[in-house]
């Protein structure tokens, strides 16, 4: 295989240690060596994430991930096979392999395999793991284009690779399969009933609290813009009563917006279907501060398929909202 040259650059930039931004289906991801403490470390110091959280591993295929696990158990196998490459994270009992700076001293490992070509060429190329939290700094929304992580990191990362934006826009769906059932610990691109339906189960959720998956924190999700929820019949009256409190208010909705909304209202380009909804929803977010609204109010979709897992990142960014 021909490797693009930017990519034969990015493998470099690995080997010496450095960072490397690519692009993957769900949010763009800051890639470091995985098994270099001394690139883990500049890459937390770039994040600004404590050392207690843990990355994601990136491998190029499935039957990769074996030497950085015990053992893949059978549901992992069930799910990676049909879910593999795509927007899924496993956690398994982790091998020796990897530094405890990858697992923040945990004894399991996040594990994925993403689908975008220019992601799977630079992993294969590179031959070993990439640890990659999303490409923002802690507490910012992920990134879903190029220029969003410039915008972001800066010179603080080594070398972007630009695939243009990401096709799914939310993060990907994390399952513990450490135990004898699965457990959903983050909502993400591929849907619970999806799951279920590989498993032939249902699935518990435990998206909840700060010992599942460290660093889900509600601010992780929130722009500066106040962000609120708020039903389609009731958007436009919302809208009037902040705007004549003197606030700068956006409106964020699928297509077609509600009738009858106050002029001065800022509405922002609508998706037409929930699928659109997940790709532009941190780009919508951002639109918002270069808007330089005060409040941003959010009519969400319906909660089905990958409907629950906006519901999710807005339900967060809510909570994470400035002054709350
Ligand atoms: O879509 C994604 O997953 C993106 C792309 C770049 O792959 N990555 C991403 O990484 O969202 P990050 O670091 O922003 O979020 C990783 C999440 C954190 O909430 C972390 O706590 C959880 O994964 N995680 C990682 N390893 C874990 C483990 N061993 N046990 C529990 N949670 C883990
Ligand atoms: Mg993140």
């Amino acid at each position: 295989m021909i490797e693009r040259p930017e990519v034969a650059r990015a493998v470099a930039v690995l080997r010496e240690g450095g960072l490397v931004a690519f692009p993957t289906e769900t949010v763009y991801g800051l890639g470091c060596d995985a098994e270099s403490p001394a690139a883990l470390r500049r890459l937390f110091a770039v994040k600004g994430r404590p050392a207690d959280h843990p990355v994601i591993v990136h491998v190029a295929d499935a039957g990769d991930v074996e030497p950085f696990v015990a053992e893949v158990p059978p549901i992992a196998r069930l799910l990676g096979e049909a879910f593999w490459p795509g927007p899924l994270t496993m956690v398994l009992q982790r091998s020796e392999r990897l530094p405890d700076g990858v697992t923040g001293g945990r004894d399991t490992v996040g594990l994925r395999v993403p689908e975008t070509p220019i992601a799977r060429e630079l992993l294969r190329a590179f031959g070993g793991a990439v640890a990659a939290p999303s490409a923002n700094r802690f507490g910012k929304v992920s990134p879903t284009t190029a220029a969003d992580v410039r915008a972001d990191l800066g010179a603080d990362v080594d070398l972007v690779l630009d695939g243009g934006p990401c096709r799914v826009g939310v993060e990907s769906t994390i399952v513990d399969c450490t135990g004898t059932a699965a457990v959903i610990l983050r909502l993400g691109g591929v849907p619970r009933a999806a799951i279920e339906d590989v498993l032939g189960a249902p699935v518990e959720l435990r998206t909840a609290g700060e010992t599942a998956a460290p660093g889900t924190l509600p601010g992780h999700y929130a722009p500066s813009a106040r962000v609120m929820l708020v039903d389609r019949r009731a958007a436009a009256a919302r809208a009037a009563g902040l705007l004549a409190s003197g606030a700068r208010v956006g409106l964020l909705t699928l297509a077609p917006a509600p009738p009858d909304l106050p002029g001065g209202l800022h509405l922002l380009d609508q998706p037409s279907d929930v699928d659109e909804f997940a790709r532009v929803l941190y780009t919508r977010l951002r639109d918002a501060d270069r808007a330089g609204l005060d409040v941003l109010l959010v009519v969400p979709p319906s909660s089905d398929g990958i409907g629950a897992t906006i519901l999710d990142r807005l339900t967060r960014a809510a909570a994470g909202s400035p002054d709350r």
